[in-house]
């Protein structure tokens, strides 16, 4: 018998994007599965029900069944407490049943303890891992990217002045000096962007191997002489040392002070992000500067930041928002779905479930199964606390 796919509403606030398009949910009955959504489900990527009706879903009347019912639920964030369903939405699932979705098991673990109890087979988008095979699956760089292009269009309409070089019959218009912190996805898409718009742009990171990709975009990569690799394990940075940070605040500092606009995107994968723009640097910013901090939700590379808020600090706007892959809830939930929908093909063999727990991908993304913890950092997460 077909396994049945429940795409749930989302139920977080702000939240616009939605796991699954008519677009994927064609593709995943074409696969096999049948297909259960939520009344309502595309109303923030302006997605309405008769395109999912059209696409071969059904439209279930009781919502709180169709999640005791389902083989796979598919979401973007993870379960939460929902008055729709009367309770919590993990407290439904049945045993067995998989569950995709972000999780950010280290800021859940009451959530990841649910799903243990129930037995759930949770794959979390964010443990993909990040090899070449696993690209198509890759949310984190499907999201980054639009996060790191509408930075810049925020910073853009934030500014006083053009982006571009402007020649004008009443004098010449310089372009806006832009510095991005950061060039990994979220950063390379905003210095292209900010590029397109004709801004100077400098950018900065300590992974020396992004310095070539930097220079293709057309920005200058602000040296760091200093130091040693910054590359550690699958390509991500290293945290760097209290002294080295001092060193790099030193040598970008100069370059943040002349800018107009300063995108943040630095992150160091279970740290906080490293502190790069000083509340001493942003009192020497000019009046009428912006910084888009993209790390605004693990604590911020700006001192000033506040965590999703605009703020007005020595006269510099500071925009701390972490939902902009939200703002473009269109192609936000297109990639996302075509992500999920790559994920799905791993364990569907032709409406029949089959979790191989020796395939890589599999085994990376698996947070619970069958009553155990399989990611090891949130086991011990879970045990310190217990
Ligand atoms: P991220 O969001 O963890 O970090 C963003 C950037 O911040 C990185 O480029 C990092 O080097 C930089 N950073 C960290 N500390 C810094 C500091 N003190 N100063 C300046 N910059 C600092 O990383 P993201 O964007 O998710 O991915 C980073 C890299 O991972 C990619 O560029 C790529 O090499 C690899 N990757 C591989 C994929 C694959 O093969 N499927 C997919 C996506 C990423």
């Amino acid at each position: 018998m077909s396994a049945t796919v429940f795409v749930a509403k989302e139920s977080s606030p702000g939240e616009t994007r939605v796991a699954a398009t008519p677009e994927t949910i064609k593709r995943l009955i074409k696969d096999g599965l049948k297909v259960a959504v939520e009344p309502g489900l595309g109303e923030g990527a302006h997605i309405s029900d008769d395109a999912y009706r059209d696409a071969g879903a059904t439209l279930v009347a009781d919502v709180k069944a169709a999640w005791e019912a389902a083989d796979v639920v598919l979401k973007v964030d993870a379960p939460r407490d929902n008055p729709v369903v009367n309770g919590h939405e993990a407290s439904l699932l049945k045993q067995g049943a998989v569950l995709v979705c972000h999780v950010w098991a280290h800021k859940s673990l009451p959530l990841v303890k649910r799903l243990v109890d129930g037995k759930v087979s949770c794959l979390a988008m964010e443990l993909i891992p990040r090899i070449s095979r696993a690209q198509v699956m890759d949310s984190l760089s499907s999201q980054a990217n639009i996060a790191g292009y509408k930075a810049v269009l925020l910073g853009a309409a934030k500014l006083d002045k053009y982006f571009p070089l402007l020649m004008t019959a009443a004098g010449t218009i310089q372009p806006a000096r832009v510095v991005i912190m950061g060039a990994g996805v979220a950063g390379l898409q905003a210095i292209a962007t900010a590029r397109r718009l004709g801004a100077v742009v400098e950018v900065s990171d300590i992974r020396p191997a992004v310095k070539e990709q930097v220079e293709s975009l057309g920005a200058k990569f602000i040296d760091l002489p200093e130091l040693e690799g910054g590359e550690g394990e699958g390509g991500y940075a290293k945290e760097v040392t209290p002294e080295f940070l001092k060193k790099q605040q030193e040598i970008v500092r100069k370059r943040v002070v002349a800018a107009d606009v300063v995108i943040t995107t630095a992150q160091v994968p279970g740290r906080p992000a490293p502190r790069l723009v000083t509340e001493d640097m942003v009192r020497d910013m000019r009046t009428g500067a912006v910084i888009v901090d993209l790390a605004a939700d693990s604590g911020g590379n700006c001192e000033c930041t506040e965590s999703g808020q605009e703020v007005v600090k020595h006269g510099v706007t500071i925009l701390g928002y972490s939902d902009l892959p939200a703002s473009l809830s269109q192609d936000a939930s297109a990639l996302y779905a075509r992500n999920v929908l790559a994920l799905i093909g791993l364990f569907n063999k032709s409406g029949e479930l089959q979790l191989d727990l020796e395939d890589e991908v599999i085994e990376g993304a698996l947070l619970t199964h069958a009553g155990e913890v399989r990611h090891a950092p949130t086991r011990d997460a879970l045990a310190a606390g217990a």
